[in-house]
């Protein structure tokens, strides 16, 4: 693998720094801060509304990113709509098939969600009195398939469910997952949150044939605040629009109003128009150092940090998650007997300049119900991290020996 960190500013002008934590966000290479600012120096107005040219080259530059956005992930460009992230694709899909759900139907989800995949459902399960379904996972954090399949039934209205776990770092079989459910119920809706897997593998949503996936582009390189809400194109024409106003109409008169078409009828009001247009270019970043090499690198990394862990700390050391590196994303949560976990990264931070999360990572039911645990720590690994980077982390470790006896 290339040295990517010379693509990162930020890397290069703090080598002390240690970036562990790309899970909770990425950096940014260079490339995409440039076409930010191309944005606000060359081109900086309100997109699809001045019939000026600046304005037009601004609407053709964030239209050419959903056009990335469908290649990227084998969709068509009106089946992609931009939002600020996951949290927003998914709370619009919730809320927007809500006249579907009613009180005979249950919702299926899985121990193992971010709150963004967990309480939008909870929420709506609750309004209409439908059943809300957690799917159990086994002693290594892999989902239980048998227990899925018995959650899901005729009356399964949508089965949502994460890629990939930002906490077990588990890689769930999302094909076969869809294929099942689909024998049990073939009118389920079924929706992934592809937060933690669409900086790390190569999405297919034709393949998957999910419904609709949701990801954001600020863990993949990209700015803060855009975020894609995937859906085949039937499915879309679903979604009641949550958000109405400027430039999601077609008509309005003091009596009623009618939408424009998908993708526009979902994206109302002025977006991130600076964050859309860059967003391609780390896709671009992406597809140049292509997601084999991405995998293979971060497997490396992960069986490194897991043999150097189990060798320095033996059984003082649990890390959660799937044993087997090939089932194994970048995240690895652990904890260690005698020492806190805020604990564990205040001292990384301030002995070696190792930045990790710390915390329940917006999973409580995962940690509390599931796991045991008020609190995990946890690294991720990205394709700019090095073997350097987890000696430093286990050097940290090693000083909070020292430190905290
Ligand atoms: C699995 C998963 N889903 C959803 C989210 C929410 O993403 P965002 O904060 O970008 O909306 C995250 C963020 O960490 C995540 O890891």
């Amino acid at each position: 693998m290339n040295n990517y960190k010379k693509d990162f500013t930020i890397l290069r002008n703090n080598p002390e720094l240690t970036y562990l934590d790309s899970t909770a966000s990425s950096l940014t290479p260079d490339s995409v801060v440039e076409k930010i600012n191309e944005y606000y120096k060359n081109y900086r107005a309100n997109i699809a509304r001045g019939v000026y040219k600046t304005s037009e080259q601004a609407t053709e530059e964030y239209e050419k990113t959903r056009q990335k956005v469908a290649n990227f992930i084998n969709a068509a460009e009106k089946e992609i709509v931009f939002t600020s992230g996951t949290t927003m694709s998914l709370n619009m899909i919730a809320y927007g098939l809500s006249n579907l759900v009613g009180e005979n139907n249950n919702i299926v989800t899985t121990a193992m969600e971010h709150h963004a995949n967990f309480i939008p459902w909870q929420q709506l399960a609750k309004n209409k009195e439908a059943e809300f379904r957690v799917t159990n996972i086994d002693k290594q954090g892999r989902l239980d398939l048998n227990d899925l399949k018995n959650k899901v039934d005729k009356n399964t209205k949508i089965l949502t469910f994460t890629y990939v776990s930002n906490v077990l770092g588990t890689i769930n079989p999302v094909k076969e997952i869809i294929q099942e459910v689909k024998k049990i119920n073939p009118e389920i809706i079924t929706v992934v949150d592809a937060a933690q897997a669409s900086p790390h593998l190569k999405l297919d949503v034709k393949n998957l044939d999910c419904d609709f996936l949701a990801f954001s582009g600020h863990k993949m390189l990209g700015p803060t605040g855009v975020g894609v809400l995937y859906g085949k194109i039937e499915k879309l024409k679903l979604l009641k629009p949550i958000f109405t106003g400027g430039e999601m109409i077609s008509e309005v008169t003091c009596q009623a109003s009618t939408f424009a078409e998908l993708p526009h009828r979902l994206e109302a009001g002025t977006p991130n128009i600076a964050g859309a247009i860059a967003f391609k270019e780390s896709l671009k970043y992406l597809k140049k150092v292509g997601f084999e090499n991405i995998q293979k690198h971060e497997q490396k990394l992960v069986k490194y940090t897991f043999e150097k862990m189990k060798n320095e700390f033996g059984d003082d050391v649990k890390i959660f998650g799937p044993e087997k590196v090939e089932e194994h994303s970048g995240s690895i949560s652990f904890t260690f007997k005698k020492y806190h976990p805020h604990d564990i990264a205040a001292i990384l931070d301030q002995e070696k300049n190792v930045c990790i999360r710390v915390g329940m990572h917006c999973a409580m039911p995962l940690h509390r119900e599931f796991l045991n645990v008020h609190a995990t720590a946890r690294l991720s690994v990205y394709l700019y991290n090095d073997k350097n980077d987890i000696d430093k982390f286990i050097e940290g470790l090693k000083r909070i020996e020292e430190i905290l006896g």
